[in-house]
């Protein structure tokens, strides 16, 4: 879910849904906004996206203070009622929340008699609460600090009373929030990106924290009441970064734009004479390290698992790639010296970072590789480094991708350097990712082809199959779940050698297999695997290195370092599923169910 507020602006309705429109990412089955000034209050619902609430709005939803939402629904159904804002009882309070409230069931039982829900959200608790303490005679900030206070989970909470039309009060635990410094204004956001448009100014927001904001102030207090100093930080993206221009679709334009991120990457992680430069102590305490533990999820998850052959052969330090949601309740037993490396596109992914208080507080030192500065994962790791993609809008990720594996490489090749490591010392990082930059270019190129491919392959098809080997099958894990996200074909990404004890059961007449061959050792054994299925009636696709192409292969890579393969091999495998969905008339930026940022766990 997204949220954002602003006070002290006449064009607050507008604003609102601006900033919606660049939250949607973060959810989009139902949204709404709220928005008061003096005398007249508006509340307007919509289940769906940005668009059809916008469609609910008329020229008489003005005011100067506000708050919206935009929905991923956890608790209940998509649908207007469950929308956000909700309202207290009394209609006095009206609140928006990202996160899940974990206790509002017992909260219900001990707070409140008879019942006033009239949704099926976590959320209503929160905004009843408020209503529940006022009435005990607390003031509002007071009643909403102590609403705060008895709510366990996460959340992101924005609050308005209708009684005092001059200020938003605003908590945070877990969840993203950020308050924005305007010209006569001030907003609220889950993201900066929400409200670039007004001010580039921002001021972070710690867990705990209650604040009060008005449209010339920002008081921040802890837990205890002491008022907190803080500065504002500038947002340093680029307005124009987020705009689709001529593309039809995000996804189009962030596939196109890996190259120039390959580029980017290469001059940001290298110094005047051209070598691979990172921070001096984020490389001092990896090689005090006798392990590494890679934890993210979804794609993020694939580009540590495609990274770490590439980590280990640069390093020489041991890599263990784990999923967020099982690592951090299902620890395995950790090596003597553990480094924790955090992948995350956006930096916000709530699976993610309980893992991260959890190693933190075990004392562990945790690197954050992100797109996003200033994010949550990345402000409480011990170092950071940045992707340098620019806004990743599409909600199925591509650029983020390759961007985690060559900044992955970047910091292996640091590694090894410093440890003398050959391989490192004799793989010349910024050629080798320059040709592999490259190499991208010459996959973009092909998208007549890849479009017709997947045409013919993926039109009608209820499911589909990626086989590779090592590396290879990583890449198929991958192109497998961007076939899954937008296309909605029931794909699986499989170890080639491993779909003749069992899975090769799903095979039927027709059943397309893709299969990526990188690696001159497993080609032969992967190509047997692709007759298999072809003898079962499989339709197969063969998407190969040049150096081990044969006719009749569909799809060729240029050559590149055998470092970089994955960065190349998978982009087949993302136009491949962004021209299947066009095909089959889906939304290829926004698929069902999901969401670009998960805040909840
Ligand atoms: C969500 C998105 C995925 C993404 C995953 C991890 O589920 O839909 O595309 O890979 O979160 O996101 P992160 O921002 O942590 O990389």
């Amino acid at each position: 879910c997204g949220i954002v507020g602003i006070v002290g602006n006449s064009k607050a309705a507008d604003i609102l849904v601006k900033g919606l429109e660049k939250l949607e990412y973060r959810g989009y089955d139902s949204a709404g906004i709220f928005v008061a000034d003096s005398s007249t209050d508006h509340l307007v619902k919509s289940q769906g996206r940005i668009k059809d609430l916008k469609g609910k709005i008329d020229s008489s939803v003005q005011g100067k203070i506000g708050i919206g939402h935009t929905r991923w629904a956890t608790h209940g159904e998509p649908s207007e009622q469950n929308a956000h804002p909700h309202t207290s009882e009394n209609g006095r309070f009206v609140l928006v929340h990202n996160g899940v409230i974990e206790n509002y069931d017992e909260l219900k039982k001990i707070f409140l008699e008879s019942d006033h829900f009239y949704g099926e959200t976590d959320t209503e608790i929160a905004v009843h609460l408020v209503e529940y303490f006022s009435k005990q005679g607390l003031d509002t900030k007071e009643a909403f600090k102590q609403a705060v206070a008895e709510i366990r989970g996460s959340y992101a909470f924005g609050l308005i009373d209708k009684e005092d039309r001059t200020v938003i009060y605003v908590a945070k635990n877990k969840s993203p929030l950020l308050i924005g410094l305007g010209e006569g204004f001030n907003v609220v956001c889950s993201d900066a990106m929400a409200m670039l448009e007004q001010t580039n100014q921002f001021v972070e927001i710690n867990d705990g924290e209650i604040v009060i904001v008005t449209k010339d102030s920002v008081q921040i207090e802890d837990q205890t009441g002491t008022i907190i100093e803080r500065s504002p930080y500038e947002a340093k993206i680029d307005l124009s970064d987020m705009e689709k221009g001529t593309y039809p679709y995000y996804m189009l334009k962030e596939i196109d734009e890996q190259p120039a991120t390959m580029r980017r990457i290469i001059s940001e992680y290298t110094d005047e004479t051209g070598a691979v430069a990172v921070d001096q102590e984020l490389l001092t305490s990896l090689l005090a390290s006798d392990r590494i533990y890679i934890i993210a999820c979804g794609t993020s998850y694939h580009a540590g698992l495609a990274s770490k052959q590439i980590i280990e052969q640069l390093s020489q330090i041991p890599v263990e790639a784990h999923l967020s949601s099982e690592f951090g309740y299902n620890m395995p037993l950790l090596s003597q010296k553990p480094f924790f490396i955090f992948l995350s596109q956006s930096g916000e992914t709530a699976d993610s970072r309980q893992v991260l208080v959890k190693t933190s507080e075990m004392g562990y030192p945790s690197l954050t590789i992100t797109n996003v500065a200033g994010s949550t994962l990345s402000r409480e790791a011990t170092y950071t480094m940045l992707l340098h993609a620019g806004p990743e809008i599409a909600v199925a990720s591509t650029k983020a991708y390759t961007a985690q594996i060559a900044v992955l490489t970047v910091l292996a090749k640091a590694v090894g350097e410093a440890k003398d490591v050959l391989s490192a010392k004799s793989f010349d990082l910024p050629m080798e990712l320059g040709i592999a930059a490259n190499a991208m270019d010459v996959m973009i190129n092909e998208k007549e082809l890849i479009s017709q491919l997947a045409i013919d392959y993926l039109s009608t098809t209820r499911n589909a199959f990626y086989i590779g080997r090592s590396e290879d099958y990583y890449v198929s894990m991958e192109a497998a779940l961007k076939l899954k996200e937008i296309s909605y074909i029931q794909a699986e990404g499989f170890a080639a050698g491993e779909l003749k004890h069992g899975t090769i059961a799903l095979v039927e007449d027709g059943t397309p297999v893709i299969g990526i061959i990188t690696e001159a050792v497993t080609a032969p054994h992967t190509r047997g695997n692709l007759r298999e299925v072809e003898s079962r009636g499989a339709h197969t696709l063969v998407i190969v290195s040049e150096e081990l192409s044969k006719e009749g292969d569909q799809i060729i890579l240029p050559v590149v370092h055998q470092f970089l393969r994955p960065l190349v091999s998978v982009i087949p495998g993302q136009l491949i599923a962004y021209f299947a969905t066009l095909e089959r008339g889906y939304d290829v930026d926004k698929p069902r169910n999901l969401a670009k940022s998960v805040t909840v766990e």
